[in-house]
């Protein structure tokens, strides 16, 4: 039986260690961190992410600050957004939360954000760098996944790595990092997508699968291997009858890959957690660089 990474866990002593820093910085006389969100739209599940990371901002003693606009904005009404926040000396970082409304060109507003508060690690100039193993901001979920496997001390060197999904997000930074030749990196990996033929045949000879392409229940234990890592990032709103109207179901079939796997992570409480707390540790990293 899978021993679980509990990202819920590990997310509140990433976030413990970030007060713990906010309050030395308050405690010298210096202003607080400060993270903004720009909120496009009404997309039920974009608003309830930026909730929470307002709310982690609280928690860990940050000033925040929510900006929202109506879905249909124009791209050089939030392009003219996005320079002042790159100008404000009262601004660390700031997140432009995706999925955008049609009309705007998604790349062309993350290029213009300034890369040094690019909280998100989405800029091109960050993914670069992070490829390349320089210092920069790495995208929150892959992250939150590197986080969780090194406080578990799971061995990746030398270990055949199986992502699923190509996102820009998640999947493709994953497959970078996990290769990189720091720890947790120096695996072996395999990027599959949806042109993948019989991706059981590459999941059934991993030693860690990471899946992250929002289909429920997808991975089954009969196509993982005894003694496997699984980490889900799958996050699916699922229609029910419940109060709520919903619940939220991974990618990972969690009882059956359980009985077979090492390690595993659950939804919820697993990956979701750490991604908020890479954030605010993100966040951290840009007020302490800041040239400002
Ligand atoms: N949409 C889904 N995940 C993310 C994220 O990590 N950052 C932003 N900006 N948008 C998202």
């Amino acid at each position: 039986m899978a021993q679980i990474l509990d990202g819920l866990k590990v997310s509140k002593e990433v976030k413990a260690e970030i007060k713990e820093e906010v309050e030395r910085i308050l405690a010298n006389n210096r202003r607080a961190p400060h993270l903004v969100a720009i909120l496009v739209g009404n997309n039920g599940a974009s608003k309830a992410y930026v909730n929470s990371k307002v709310k982690d901002c609280e928690e860990v003693g940050f000033q925040s600050s929510l900006i929202k606009f109506p879905s249909t904005v124009s791209e050089s009404e939030l392009l003219e957004k996005i320079d002042e926040l790159n100008k404000s000396k009262a601004v660390d970082g700031f997140i432009v939360q995706l999925p955008l409304p049609k009309q705007i060109d998604q790349e062309k507003i993350i290029m213009a954000i300034d890369p040094r508060k690019d909280v998100d690690g989405f800029h091109p100039e960050n993914f670069g760098k992070m490829a390349l193993e320089m210092d920069t901001f790495l995208p929150a979920t892959p992250f939150g996944i590197l986080t969780l496997l090194e406080r578990y001390n799971i061995e990746t060197k030398g270990k055949d790595c199986v992502i699923i999904g190509r996102s820009r997000i998640v999947g493709k930074p994953m497959s970078i990092l996990m290769g990189r030749k720091d720890f947790p990196g120096n695996s072996t990996v395999t990027l599959t997508h949806s042109y993948t033929e019989k991706i059981e045949e590459y999941t059934k000879k991993a030693d860690i699968v990471i899946t992250a392409l929002g289909d429920p229940n997808f991975l089954k234990g009969d196509m993982i291997k005894k003694g496997a890592v699984i980490v889900d990032v799958g996050i699916t709103r699922v229609e029910d009858a419940s109060e709520k109207g919903y619940h939220l179901a991974g990618d990972v079939d969690f009882d059956s890959c359980a009985e077979k796997a090492d390690w595993i992570t659950p939804v919820p409480g697993g990956v979701g957690p750490m991604t908020r707390a890479m954030l605010m540790k993100n966040t951290i990293i840009a007020y302490k660089t800041s040239v400002y």
